[in-house]
């Protein structure tokens, strides 16, 4: 059973991307400074594994911390590095915060990887580096533009590190740099789940808190774009199928099938959906009404951008199963049982 670090693990894509490595035969350790999540996931992992996961309660950016970690864990084949903060706007108020910890954490990782021969990387990337795309669907080959947050630019700037160091000859280290396009929805036993803390800043979790009466309304932001309906389009994928190319992703390194630098992949569905389609796919899929205006733009946003997911499914055989509906699905019995 091979050992693979998760940073992050206590997150909501990292704590679906435990679940699926653990029933794919993997020992997942998780290490997370619960800044931006709760202890209460453990349970929910307890409850879906029916064991205990291994967590470290460490910030990845405290080198001396992580040391600690990989050596009293031991023979670690991989690591998943989700730690980051992600919330766009609050970059823009908090930029060196963003800077520290999203760029931090890798350069400490990366420092320690070595340290203990740790070889194989799978880092979370987005879909925001490539700003706003000329042409879509876009491929892992479309230029990416300048970023239109901190957030974004310290996405960009950890896929230029892992460019740089994977390049270098002193350095053995094999990466999957992982662009994730929307994630949305809870594992199907809606033990685990997003977990916002506060007012959600993403689309999905805002509905679901809406309907369940703790928010008044949703505010579509703007409706006034060069889209079908005038509304952004993202293409959102389920995050249980999120978490499977992550295995995937893995099971690639361990297998050396992967170059010996950098490999680059969409991790998205392939399609497109507007902001009203995915109101309308929830209110289908909750049978709820949901109570919503139209209101200004959001600044920073894309009009529209979703994936080319063909290089995903060729080199890695990887395809999303789940649909829209059954995501909404899961998004509102996982907000059911928050109460
Ligand atoms: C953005 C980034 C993504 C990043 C994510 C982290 C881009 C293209 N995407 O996703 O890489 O990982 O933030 O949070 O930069 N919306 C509303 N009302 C709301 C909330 C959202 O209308 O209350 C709309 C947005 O305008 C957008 C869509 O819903 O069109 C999705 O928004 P959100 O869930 O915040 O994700 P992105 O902004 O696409």
């Amino acid at each position: 059973m091979s050992k693979i670090l998760v940073t992050g693990g206590a997150g909501y894509i990292g704590s679906h991307a435990v679940v699926e490595l653990a029933q794919a035969g993997y020992e997942p350790v998780i290490v997370d400074d619960f800044s931006n999540s709760k202890e209460s996931v453990l349970a929910g992992l307890r409850a879906i594994l029916g064991r205990d996961v291994p967590c470290h309660h460490v910030d990845c950016g405290d080198a001396e911390a992580l040391r600690g970690v990989f050596r009293q864990e031991g023979n670690i084949a991989g690591v998943i590095h989700f730690a980051a903060f992600k919330a766009v706007g609050e970059s823009v108020q908090k930029p060196l915060a963003y800077f520290h910890n999203n760029v931090g954490s890798l350069l400490t990782l990366l420092q320690v990887m070595p340290e203990f021969g740790v070889e194989n990387l799978v880092f979370s990337s987005s879909c925001t580096v490539y700003g706003n795309p000329d042409a879509l669907p876009v491929t892992e080959a479309t230029p990416t533009k300048p970023a239109t947050s901190p957030y974004g630019r310290t996405k960009q700037m950890c896929e230029d590190i892992v460019h740089d160091v994977s390049g270098a000859s002193s350095n053995k280290l094999r990466t999957i740099l992982l662009r994730y396009f929307n994630p949305i929805g809870a594992h199907a036993s809606a033990k685990i789940g997003e977990l916002p803390l506060g007012t959600p800043n993403n689309l999905v979790p805002f509905i679901t808190q809406t309907a369940a009466g703790i928010r008044e309304k949703l505010t579509i932001f703007g409706d006034d774009y060069a889209t079908p309906d005038g509304t952004n389009v993202r293409d959102y994928i389920h995050v249980v199928d999120l978490a499977k190319a992550h295995v995937v992703a893995v099971q690639r390194l361990l297998d050396r099938k992967a170059p010996d630098t950098v490999e680059t992949f969409n991790v998205g569905t392939g399609h497109g959906n507007t902001v009203l389609e995915v109101v309308q796919a929830f209110e289908q899929a909750s049978g709820q009404q949901l109570n919503y205006s139209i209101g200004p733009r959001r600044p920073g946003d894309v009009p529209a951008i979703y994936a080319d997911a063909t290089k995903a499914e060729t080199v890695l055989g990887f395809k999303t199963e789940t649909s829209l509906l059954d995501s909404l699905a899961s998004a509102w019995k996982w907000q059911q049982t928050l109460g």
